[in-house]
């Protein structure tokens, strides 16, 4: 079967659009994505991201991939241009030529005092999601030219590799197949309510901090950022990694903030997974791949699993407890493939509930990033409340693997209707009654890319009727 080509107006948009409203958004989406465009990489968003992302990356290449191949396949070359000896994918890649002042820049994490980071290009001090060779599966697969593609990820495989051995070398001290974050910019969920519990154990009025300036309240109101406070905090950890010299094993020791996080966790699972197929289709061996993969699925289901509530919850390393908040990240699993049929239909459930704008969804647009009923939930600040586009695209496939064809359906349609209705923004209002539901930055690459690539999935039920 060919893939879909988005540039020919081949392809079946399904949902609710009209075809022609839909042509108009294809065409913006592309605007978006070649106009965050640097010549080298794609900035997540001109004014508030200026520098490569890390996760950003993988998702922008899979919207890429439909009508720039060989831009998508340099997308993740530049990405990995970061990468440090240690086998660690860095959150940010600098870019020296960035037209707007960003905070923390290279200056502020001075990783020239890890020996394993690159000297150029200069890069920031901590990881992100693994989604990369999930990405990258993805590409070959809707890929018009698919040898080509294949191709150009000969010389990435190994990278995608040691990436992977780099979570499982320093990131799972007790090797027990899951691995740690130890800052909340690591999960990719910056502020979720998730992490409030842990960082409020760093007493802010006992710790000395550096001196900085945000930039973010320059181009974004400060009720969709995170607060003073959370800000400081995540300044707290990063001095205290730079005190380590960016050593794994020492801030191992020292860091106040070591989880455990079901979406990470999924992510890296889901990735090790696709890590194996991309070895066998590029004649690569990833043999190492198994046995993480067997502990991971084991561990996951022992330790995260919460059998009272029926569902995930993130494990905080340092104080040996779990952090039972819901938030979509928790739902990830079944993204990742790691729920059993039973845990799936368990969090199937928990998705159409009432913390999640169940079940009928006439107020809300799937899916909240935080229970809507908690008390930290905040419908415009950033990872408390709004709906999110890669969360979305994520439980999209999460669900229809499962085989939820309906709810995957529903998903992807409020996604064509947040789009229509607000436009290309970072981040959405979770209530449909919004007549202003765009938060955050605007022109915001994945949501360009993954709008790209939704729009050239056929609907599920003409699929497999
Ligand atoms: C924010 C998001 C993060 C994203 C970055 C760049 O920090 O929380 O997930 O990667 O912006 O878009």
């Amino acid at each position: 079967m060919a893939p879909p080509s988005l540039h020919r107006g081949r392809v079946n948009l399904g949902g609710r659009l009209p075809r022609p409203q839909h042509k108009t958004l294809l065409a913006q989406a592309k605007a978006v994505l070649d106009g965050n465009w640097t010549g080298h990489f794609t900035m997540p968003s001109p004014r508030l991201y200026p520098h490569q992302w890390n996760w950003d990356a993988a998702f922008i290449a899979i919207g890429l991939a439909h009508y720039r191949p060989a831009r998508a396949a340099q997308e993740l070359r530049a990405l990995f241009a970061g990468q440090w000896q240690t086998g660690m994918v860095p959150q940010i890649v600098f870019n020296p030529q960035a037209a707007r002042p960003y905070f923390p820049g290279p200056e502020f994490w001075q990783t020239r005092r890890a020996a394993a980071a690159p000297r150029k290009p200069e890069t920031s001090g901590i990881t992100m999601p693994p989604v990369h060779a999930t990405a990258a599966l993805h590409m070959y697969r809707t890929a018009r030219n698919a040898a080509r593609m294949r191709e150009s990820f000969q010389a990435l495989f190994p990278k995608l590799l040691a990436s992977h051995r780099y979570f499982y070398r320093f990131r799972d001290p007790a090797h027990e197949g899951l691995v740690y974050i130890r800052h909340p910019w690591e999960s990719g969920v910056d502020n979720s309510p998730t992490w409030d519990a842990v960082l409020c154990e760093i007493d802010l009025t006992r710790v000395a901090l550096p001196d900085y300036q945000r930039e973010d309240l320059a181009t974004v109101s400060s009720e969709q950022r995170p607060t003073r406070e959370d800000y400081d905090r995540y300044v707290y950890l990063v001095d205290l990694f730079r005190q380590c010299d960016y050593n794994d094993e020492e801030i191992f020791r020292t860091c106040p903030f070591l989880v455990q996080d079901p979406m990470f966790n999924s992510l890296l699972y889901k990735a090790t997974n696709d890590l194996v197929e991309l070895a066998s289709i590029l004649n690569q061996d990833a043999g190492e791949c198994e046995e993480w993969l067997q502990q991971s699925y084991r561990s996951f289901n022992s330790k995260l699993w919460n059998a009272e509530t029926r569902a995930y919850d993130a494990f905080d390393l340092v104080r040996g407890r779990r952090i039972p908040v819901q938030a979509v990240t928790g739902f990830l699993p079944l993204f990742g493939g790691l729920a059993t049929p039973e845990q799936a239909a368990a969090l199937y459930d928990g998705l159409r509930s009432p913390s999640f704008g169940g079940p009928d969804f006439a107020r809300f647009f799937r899916f909240p990033s935080f229970d809507v009923r908690h008390k930290a939930f905040d419908p415009r600040k950033y990872w408390r409340g709004p709906v999110w586009v890669n969360v979305d695209w994520m439980l999209y496939h999460g669900l229809k693997s499962y085989g939820y064809k309906e709810g995957a359906e529903a998903v992807r349609r409020d996604v064509f209707e947040l789009v229509e209705r607000f436009g290309f923004y970072e981040y959405f209002t979770p209530y449909r009654e919004s007549t202003v539901g765009g938060l955050g930055a605007d022109r915001f690459s994945w949501t360009a890319a993954l709008y790209l690539d939704l729009a050239g999935e056929k609907p599920i039920s003409e699929r497999n009727p």
